[in-house]
């Protein structure tokens, strides 16, 4: 079995990307399991996670590390965030913001189980509605016209001095009638208006028509 650990708490196996399972014995969205000596690692879905994905195109820094406090906009039942939850471990905190009522139950159960997740069912358009601690990470994977705006609010809001987002773009979202380029172009000249761009990458084979962007205030 070859392992190799890409960034704290990221390892590639035999090839796949994978976390080591904060919860052993559990499963979060019927992902593969292996298990290496004393420790059990979980396999990252590319095609089901937009920052597996984003790794696997080369993704060069990440931010979430152990004890990492990060906001998360666009928790849905829990998928990306319970790979996140292996990262930052028991030191770190996921604050996961869905504004679906049905996502709620699941994401509620896999708090239960981590410890490391508190769930708002909130929209993030008002950062203003939930009084949260500065985070070091604003992560946001939501569809909606207004992405970039609900982005640099919570930004603005909730984010540490020098701290770093990580935002996955659709672009059909935003404009379905334009090319995903020139959307994706738009998107930046605004972002680098307030913030620094630090890498860009777009998502497919994984997700059409995304973009996923790393970037610090
Ligand atoms: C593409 S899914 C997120 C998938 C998730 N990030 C993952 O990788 O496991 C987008 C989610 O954003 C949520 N959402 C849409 N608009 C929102 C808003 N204004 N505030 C909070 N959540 C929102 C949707 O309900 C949906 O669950």
């Amino acid at each position: 079995m070859k392992l190799k650990e890409i960034f704290k708490n990221v390892y590639r196996i035999n090839g796949k990307l994978a976390t080591k399972n904060l919860v052993p014995g559990k499963k979060v969205y019927d992902e593969k399991i292996i298990r290496i000596g004393r420790e059990e690692y979980r396999i990252w879905d590319l095609f089901r996670s937009k920052l597996a994905g984003a790794i696997a195109k080369g993704l060069k820094q990440l931010p979430i590390t152990p004890g990492s406090i990060v906001l998360y906009l666009g928790a849905s039942t829990g998928t990306t965030i319970s790979h996140v939850s292996d990262i930052v471990g028991l030191d770190g905190l996921i604050i996961a913001v869905e504004v679906a009522p049905s996502c709620m139950p699941p994401l509620i159960h896999l708090a239960e189980d981590r410890g490391n997740i508190a769930p708002i069912i909130e929209d993030a358009n008002h950062p203003e509605r939930y009084d949260i601690p500065k985070v070091d990470v604003v992560y946001q994977d939501i569809s909606q016209r207004n992405q970039v705006n609900i982005l640099l609010k919570n930004i603005k809001r909730h984010l540490k001095p020098h701290g770093y987002y990580m935002f996955c773009v659709k672009s059909q979202s935003i404009d379905v009638t334009r090319k995903p380029r020139d959307v994706y172009k738009e998107v930046l000249k605004q972002l680098s208006k307030d913030t620094r761009i630090i890498q860009t990458l777009e998502l497919d084979p994984y997700d059409k028509h995304h973009m996923f962007i790393l970037g610090q205030v």
